[in-house]
């Protein structure tokens, strides 16, 4: 957190230096009240009421500019620390891995970047503001209180234990509950992005009430906590209340007697020391706020630290692949479970080889585990058992960049972001000259339906693609991709939402126009893959045949059942 604060150091200073000339007219006030009334009033002097009054508006000039000065140092302090830690935070989630996205959840990632930062920023607005002034103010009201008199020295020496000791109370009683209000926030925030991203989803099926009840559940259970850490707090106030009047009365007793008896203590004194007492008495309730913000900043900070410290599980090598161009892969005795289901192999024993230049098409029913193979390739998630090499070197040997520049994955679930079709496509080679970019869409077919929108490719694509049809985005993100002209290009069920003629035309651009390229199609229909070099046909997790379309025919069972099923929907159709 240091780290954090260091730059800031210079406002961290600033702060509770002006800090200090606010409360020098804060403590010095009820003085100069007590000689106004002493002197001025009691005394007949109209010289010392001008004189002390003058004094104490100058006092007050003072005192509110060094006030609004450090609350300016203060909250630029604050804001900047949480500033640059919600930067750090947020570039170590992109860099996590999807393996780490998927264990912090997106809900509790996005509570930890605003909330817990908003509460970090708070913690560093209390310290060099609240933490300054509550010491020296309770420091100094002391001294001021013996200087009045001893004697209130003494009746306050009384009640400080008594509300320190109701303070302490309520503070361990508080303090749990504010892990399990963070946790609570968590899960609302996690239930209420899962219902906002998937709108659709919850009308389609009608099921707003239902969601509305999960939601409310989840809001109910944060209140409550929330309640019942408000509720501890709110008897805090009224005991430590009662001790303040008692003390007040204490006061009151002691001023009276003594000023009855002329014992040397004024009226303008016992007035002024009042007025030090619940100054002194009081900071214990704000020392309580400050303990608060403490307590809540410091569960923030343990889960933000989480974050800041978790390095991406996957080790990138240090650069040791081959120089030049090729595009082969190999898949050596592939074995893979993902990493919260260890025991459930998704892929095993799988081994093939792709030669630079070759289509290799892989088809499977749903959940044959094709996604999750593909993924391997550039490393989305690592292989539990043998080795997937790219030009003939293991995928764990290479930069992380290195290996992903060399790939252009076009993946099963499009995601496209709020920006024009232009930035979209740009997003796979942001240097691309427009006239690239245009290639790019000629190629994957997308170029005809953006002309035909009134704007173009300036036309603005809503959240999350709405306002795009499947096809459309499909063949956007296929643009993004080939704009990079990678060596290997993966398509992941990526013609799956197009008509066959869409489809076939696409291939066809693509074999024209990459050629040299290593391309590895995954689909679901024969008439994707019949063109492939070679095909692949992934069962249960498992190679089961391999060929082109007609030697797969003859003697793959698999695939022909897959052949028949097809055209008989087709037939029937
Ligand atoms: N799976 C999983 N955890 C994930 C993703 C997938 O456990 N994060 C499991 C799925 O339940 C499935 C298997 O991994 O049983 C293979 O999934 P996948 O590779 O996505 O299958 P595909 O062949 O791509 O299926 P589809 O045709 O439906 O895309
Ligand atoms: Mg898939």
């Amino acid at each position: 957190m240091l780290k954090y604060l260091k730059k800031y150091w210079i406002y961290c200073l600033l702060a509770p230096l002006f800090m200090l000339g606010e409360l020098t007219m804060d403590l010095l006030q009820p003085d100069m009240m007590a000689t106004i009334v002493d002197e001025g009033v009691l005394g007949g002097n109209l010289q010392v009421i001008l004189q002390e009054g003058l004094r104490m508006m100058l006092l007050v000039l003072f005192g509110g500019t060094s006030g609004v000065l450090c609350g300016v140092f203060a909250t630029f302090a604050a804001l900047r620390f949480g500033n640059d830690i919600r930067k750090d935070l947020f570039a170590r989630v992109m860099d996590f891995s999807f393996e780490q996205t998927d264990r912090f959840t997106t809900g509790s990632l996005i509570t930890r970047i605003t909330n817990d930062v908003t509460q970090m920023e708070q913690l560093v607005m209390m310290l060099v503001r609240s933490l300054v002034r509550c010491s020296v103010m309770f420091v100094g009201g002391i001294i001021m209180l013996y200087r009045q008199s001893p004697r209130f020295a003494l009746v306050a020496a009384c009640g400080l234990p008594f509300i320190t000791v109701f303070v302490v109370f309520f503070l361990k009683k508080v303090s749990p509950l504010y892990t399990v209000i963070q946790k609570k926030l968590d899960r609302l925030n996690s239930i209420m992005q899962e219902n906002i991203a998937g709108a659709r989803v919850v009308k389609a099926y009608v099921k707003e009430d239902y969601e509305l009840k999960h939601f409310s559940q989840a809001n109910d259970e944060l209140c409550d906590v929330n309640l019942r850490a408000q509720t501890i707090l709110a008897f805090m106030n009224p005991c430590v209340n009662i001790v303040l009047n008692l003390c007040v009365v204490g006061v009151l007793y002691v001023g009276g007697y003594t000023v009855s008896q002329n014992g040397g203590i004024t009226p303008g004194q016992t007035m002024a020391a009042i007025t030090y007492l619940s100054l002194i008495l009081m900071r214990i309730v704000f020392m309580a706020n400050i303990f608060q913000t403490f307590t809540r900043a410091s569960a923030s900070w343990k889960r933000i630290k989480e974050v800041l410290e978790t390095e991406n599980v996957q080790q990138a090598g240090e650069g040791k692949q081959e120089a030049g161009r090729k595009g082969e892969i190999e898949f050596r005795h592939v074995s893979f479970a993902f990493p919260d289901t260890p025991d459930l192999p998704v892929l095993k024993d799988i081994s093939f080889r792709v030669n630079p230049g070759e289509t290799v098409a892989i088809i499977g029913s749903t959940g044959s585990g094709k996604t999750s193979l593909v993924q391997l390739i550039p490393r989305f998630y690592d292989v539990t058992q043998g080795e997937v090499l790219v030009d003939g070197v293991n995928v764990w040997d290479y930069p992380m960049q290195a290996l992903r520049d060399k790939i252009g994955i076009v993946q099963q679930k499009t995601e496209l972001f709020s920006r024009s079709i232009e930035e979209n496509i740009r997003w796979g080679k942001e240097e691309a000259k427009e006239s690239e970019v245009s290639r790019a869409a000629r190629i994957a077919q997308a170029e005809d339906f953006i002309l035909r929108m009134p704007e173009g490719y300036e036309a603005q694509v809503a959240e999350g693609g709405h306002s795009l049809s499947g096809g459309q985005k499909q063949r956007i993100s296929i643009a993004r991709a080939v704009i990079r002209d990678p060596e290997i290009l993966i398509f992941d069920d990526s013609g799956s939402a197009l008509d066959l003629k869409t489809e076939a035309a696409l291939y066809d651009a693509l074999n024209r126009e990459f050629a040299e390229t290593t391309k590895i199609v995954v689909a679901q229909r024969i008439a994707s893959v019949r063109q492939a070099d070679r095909i692949l046909v992934l069962d249960n997790g498992e190679i089961r045949d391999s060929g082109t379309h007609e030697e797969l025919l003859e003697h793959s069972a698999v695939y022909q059942e897959i052949y028949r099923s097809q055209m008989k929907r087709e037939v029937t159709a």
